[in-house]
């Protein structure tokens, strides 16, 4: 199993936000599928969409997602429908410990809406965009860590992140050695006050 920390959630989860604090916070990088993806097309996501239809889109989806096979504690942010196929939650959980920015559906909506342009949502009526979250579910579901977001901002969400990380540690038996290596740096674990070689082995 991989060492990163990949994020999944619904499109204003707060995944990109949440994605960049916790990577500052544990001194890694963060990468983003979406951005992988418009680096490597050199078209924005609604031009992709606009252009060559989603199917070409998930089809990028899933060539990045042989590439994160190459990252290695790294944080990872997936696009909201990325683990949202049949096989795509376990190989997420190949790479690392796989964490679910969950919010209720009128608080993510809201903010899926607030910010970015987001061609899933364009066209669509919000009963719509539900239904979408709801057959998303069971897929987010499958992550190793919940986090609740709802009526919290992105810096309480890491706060809340890495305490479910370092419970996950303590908790973690033996022989699953990768799932802990995010925490293991000294530079991880000062944010929660532990210092050098004080991690539990
Ligand atoms: C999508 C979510 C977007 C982006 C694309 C499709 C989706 O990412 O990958 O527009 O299907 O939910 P965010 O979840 O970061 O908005």
């Amino acid at each position: 199993m991989g060492d990163n920390v990949v994020l999944v959630g619904f499109m204003g989860a707060g995944k990109s936000s949440v994605g960049r604090l916790l990577a500052r916070r544990l001194g890694r990088c963060f990468v983003e599928t979406d951005d992988m993806i418009t680096a490597r097309e050199g078209r924005s996501i609604p031009e992709i969409f606009a252009e060559r239809g989603e199917a070409h889109f998930r089809a990028l989806e899933e060539e990045a997602l042989r590439l994160l096979a190459l990252k290695s504690g790294d944080v990872i942010a997936t696009g909201g429908g990325l683990p949202c196929r049949d096989g795509r939650p376990a190989a997420l959980r190949a790479l690392g410990t796989l964490v679910w920015l969950r919010g209720d559906f009128d608080t993510v909506y809201a903010r899926a809406q607030r910010a970015g342009e987001r061609p899933m949502l364009a066209g669509r009526g919000r009963e719509e965009i539900e239904a979408l979250y709801r057959t998303r579910e069971p897929y987010y579901r499958q992550a190793d860590l919940t986090v609740d977001t709802t009526g919290i901002n992105p810096d309480q969400v890491v706060s809340k992140l890495l305490l479910a990380l370092h419970d996950r540690l303590s908790l973690s038996p033996q022989g699953r050695p990768s799932t802990l290596s995010p925490l293991r740096k000294p530079s991880t674990l000062s944010p929660l006050g532990r210092g050098q070689g004080e991690g539990p082995q």
